[in-house]
């Protein structure tokens, strides 16, 4: 288990300071959020460490499993940030707003950075989500390949409401899932959809009860460790990219994949 993620740096900042934890079992990893008194809210520190996890990831790891403590996967973003003073070390939505061109760009790319590397082809990334997920913790949500809710989940796109837009890594896997004017719905009511709806137009893969969700995850994560591992992740490279090619670039991908597995296999 890593208490810290990364050693010897002046920036160095305990897992539990930022309200995360991170374990790790054979070749199952789990990022448990850990503030449940908040109900998981999310700062720029959060982001760092879920990069930094990202970054440190042991190799033998396959499975990501991205879970909250408490009643609600996540609120979101700490709502100190829209608060002048902002949360301690980090700043607020103000000093941000402070900030020019280049230097802008880089702070939220490095919030990004938290959630794009739970895409990762080497890895499947689950995210078991009960209670609300809202703003930043729905986006989480979607930024793992699969998302398993307990039927109390409660999925909610806020920024617009707050006048912000979604823009930790959201929107593409929000359009991905359930298409562009269902995205576009959710996202510009900021209303809730709840788990039967979720698992209905395709942003869950079950839905169980709140009892069941640790099994359910340990169940999903069995079946997937049971495949061969280089084989998964060539294929999830394979259906990553399949929706930027054509059929005939895509049949010459899935034959240069294939090539490598067979040389792998009986060359
Ligand atoms: N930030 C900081 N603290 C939060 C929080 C948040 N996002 N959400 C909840 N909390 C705190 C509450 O202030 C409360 O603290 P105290 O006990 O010290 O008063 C504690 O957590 C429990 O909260 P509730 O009593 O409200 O819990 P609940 O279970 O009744 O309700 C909830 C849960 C519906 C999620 C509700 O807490 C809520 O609506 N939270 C705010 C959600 C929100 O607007 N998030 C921002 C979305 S936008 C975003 O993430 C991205 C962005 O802007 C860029």
């Amino acid at each position: 288990m890593a208490e810290v993620v990364h050693g010897g740096s002046a920036e160095e900042i305990s897992l539990a300071e930022v309200g995360l934890r991170f374990e790790v079992d054979g070749e199952i990893a789990t990022i448990t959020l850990a503030r449940p008194e908040k109900r998981n809210a999310q700062t720029f520190a959060t982001w760092s460490a879920l990069a930094r996890i990202g970054d440190d990831l042991p190799q033998q790891v396959r499975v990501v499993v991205v879970r909250g403590e408490g009643p609600s996967f996540s609120a979101g973003i700490d709502l100190r940030m829209f608060t002048p003073e902002g949360v301690p070390g980090q700043g607020s939505f103000a000093s941000t707003a402070t900030l020019r061109g280049e230097a802008f760009d880089e702070r939220i790319a490095q919030a990004q950075q938290g959630f794009m590397w739970l895409r990762r082809p080497d890895i499947v990334s689950i995210a078991a989500v009960q209670g609300h997920a809202v703003g930043a913790g729905f986006q989480l949500a979607l930024a793992c390949d699969l998302r398993i809710l307990a039927d109390d989940a409660k999925l909610c796109m806020k920024e617009p409401a707050l006048g912000l837009v979604p823009d930790l890594t959201g929107t593409k896997p929000l359009v991905d899932l359930v298409g562009l004017s269902r995205a576009v719905e959710i996202c510009l009511t900021a209303r809730t959809v709840g788990a039967e709806e979720a698992a209905r137009i395709g942003l869950a893969e079950l839905v169980v009860a709140p009892g069941d969700l640790t099994q359910a995850v340990r169940d999903l994560a069995a079946a997937l460790l049971a495949t061969n591992r280089d084989a998964a992740t060539a294929t999830k490279r394979l259906l990553q990219g399949a929706s930027g090619r054509t059929l005939e670039e895509q049949c010459a991908a899935e034959r240069q994949e294939q090539m490598a597995r067979i040389k792998a296999l009986f060359g």
